[in-house]
């Protein structure tokens, strides 16, 4: 693991949105793992800014999100694929058949999933995926527990994430959904390459564990270590050194 730390969070943003774009100017093709939540938001707008005016080619780049609630169709305002509309998708040059994201309203949620990772494979595996991290160590919907699932699979989320999530739900946990559909650890851990993000003390301990702890699947993110090349990518809050 790589670590590198960041004076503030939109230094990290900007650093990582060089990454990002350099990535697919020298290979136009490039498939991209990403993520949601409040952490890449820096990333999306840098990505947003840098972009802008047709100044980046995305009509040849493939993306595949990580994960989707349950229960929720692209257009539900809660939902991540809204997220990453309003964010990313509606402000830069992607081709909409490129983009690959799970559907929550699927009608057979399992066959969902089982399609998902073909299409990954179909488009080649992920070259460059970028990851956050939750406070409990969670990485996608892939929460601490006795055993994590490989493939991209229905997830049962636990208290603590529907609380962090609360905020797309009127700040109310109990309206988040119970369950989600995420990409499994070996499709995470199939990607080429791998960018975590963290910021802010609440990610500190996670954190720390994912580079300093025991490989365990208490700590799904654990199991980066087993990975040939992961940077993560930190302020001074996440890994206060
Ligand atoms: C969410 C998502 C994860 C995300 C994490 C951290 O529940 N499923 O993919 O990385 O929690 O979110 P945030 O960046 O808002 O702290």
């Amino acid at each position: 693991m790589t670590i590198d730390r960041f004076q503030t969070e939109a230094d990290l943003s900007a650093a990582l949105a060089a990454r990002v774009l350099e990535t697919i100017v020298t290979r136009p093709r490039t498939v991209l793992g990403l993520p949601t939540g409040r952490t890449p938001l820096g990333l999306y707008r840098e990505l947003r800014e840098r972009s802008g005016g047709d100044r980046i080619d995305w009509s040849q780049v493939r993306t595949f999100n990580l994960d989707e609630f349950a229960g929720l169709g692209p257009a539900h305002p809660a939902s991540y694929r809204s997220f990453m509309q309003a964010e990313l998708f509606d402000h830069v040059s992607l081709v909409p058949e490129h983009i690959g994201f799970l559907n929550g309203t699927a009608p057979d949620l399992v066959a969902e999933c089982r399609q998902y990772d073909d299409a990954i494979a179909r488009a080649g595996g992920i070259d460059l995926q970028v990851l956050g991290i939750g406070a409990n160590g969670h990485i996608g919907f892939n929460e601490p527990a006795d055993g994590l699932r490989a493939e991209t699979h229905v997830a049962v989320l636990t208290r603590p994430t529907r609380e962090a999530n609360a905020h797309r739900f009127d700040h109310d946990w109990a309206q988040v959904p119970e369950r989600a559909l995420s990409m499994g650890m070996a499709t995470i851990l199939g990607a080429r390459e791998i960018i975590l993000i963290a910021t802010g003390q609440e990610k500190a301990a996670a954190v720390q564990g994912m580079i300093e702890g025991l490989i365990t699947t208490r700590l799904p993110a654990s199991l980066l270590q087993v990975h040939p090349s992961v940077t993560v990518m930190v302020d001074r809050e996440a890994w206060p050194r």
